[in-house]
């Protein structure tokens, strides 16, 4: 789901509040031509954040935060101790420009070089590349919720904005909660395909959502078999 962001940044904007958007998956829309209208008014947030880990397809965990405002996300981040070496100070001492200083941007001093699998999986896609996966994920999504809601018994409870959806498997003697859960159940043994189970507006569902870059028309092709087994 989208929030209108023209709506909320206009309202939080009045009343001086910071606006964040948690764009783990969503802010990856903005690359597809199709989908990037879900998007409008983002721009206007005072900071994103998303993950590389998930439409993206790094290894967990790289996430990313995008902040406006440079000189409170300094402030926030910063830390400043006798014995770190700063590449402010020795930058300044050797008459060089400073380097980015990684002190400065993220609240770990310590991680791995996350950003080198991030770099390479955006050099190797490309925007367009990225694009098309996140298309082909929608796609997909679309179809396994279309294809799935048409076997008999179940109920389409929201049909995909972007790569996930909701059905839940109605029961003979009307107890359809505890029906959806079992059939989850056997989607889930029979290892085909894996979807989680949730509760929404009150009844028990299950989530549909799409990723994975490897996930092709064959996988949706099986998957709708495997939930048509598990109905049986
Ligand atoms: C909208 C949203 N925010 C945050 C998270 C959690 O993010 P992380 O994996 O970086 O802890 C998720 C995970 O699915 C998510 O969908």
């Amino acid at each position: 789901m989208f929030d209108p962001f023209e709506e909320a940044c206009s309202l939080a904007a009045a009343r001086g509040a910071w606006v964040h958007v948690d764009g783990a998956f969503g802010l990856w829309a903005a690359v597809s031509d199709r989908h990037r209208h879900l998007l409008s008014g983002v721009d206007r947030a005072d900071s994103w954040t998303t993950d590389g880990h998930k439409w993206l397809n790094v290894p967990f965990d790289s996430g990313f935060a995008f902040v406006r405002h440079t000189a409170a996300h300094r402030a926030a981040m910063s830390t400043r101790a006798n014995y770190l070496a700063h590449a402010a100070d020795t930058a300044a001492e050797a008459g060089m420009v400073p380097a980015r200083d990684q002190m400065d941007w993220n609240p770990e001093w310590s991680r791995r070089a996350r950003a080198v699998p991030v770099y390479a999986a955006i050099r190797s896609l490309g925007r367009r590349g990225i694009a098309e996966m996140i298309d082909r994920c929608v796609d997909h999504a679309h179809r396994l919720v279309a294809e799935i809601g048409d076997l008999p018994g179940v109920e389409v409870l929201a049909r995909p904005v972007i790569n996930q959806g909701l059905v839940r498997f109605l029961a003979t003697d009307g107890d359809h909660d505890s029906h959806t859960d079992q059939v989850i159940g056997r989607i889930q043994r029979d290892g085909a395909t894996w979807f989680g189970g949730t509760t929404w507006n009150g009844m028990r569902a299950m989530r549909i959502s799409v990723v994975n870059w490897r996930t092709g028309d064959q996988d949706v092709d099986r998957t709708v078999a495997a939930v048509r087994t598990a109905l049986g």
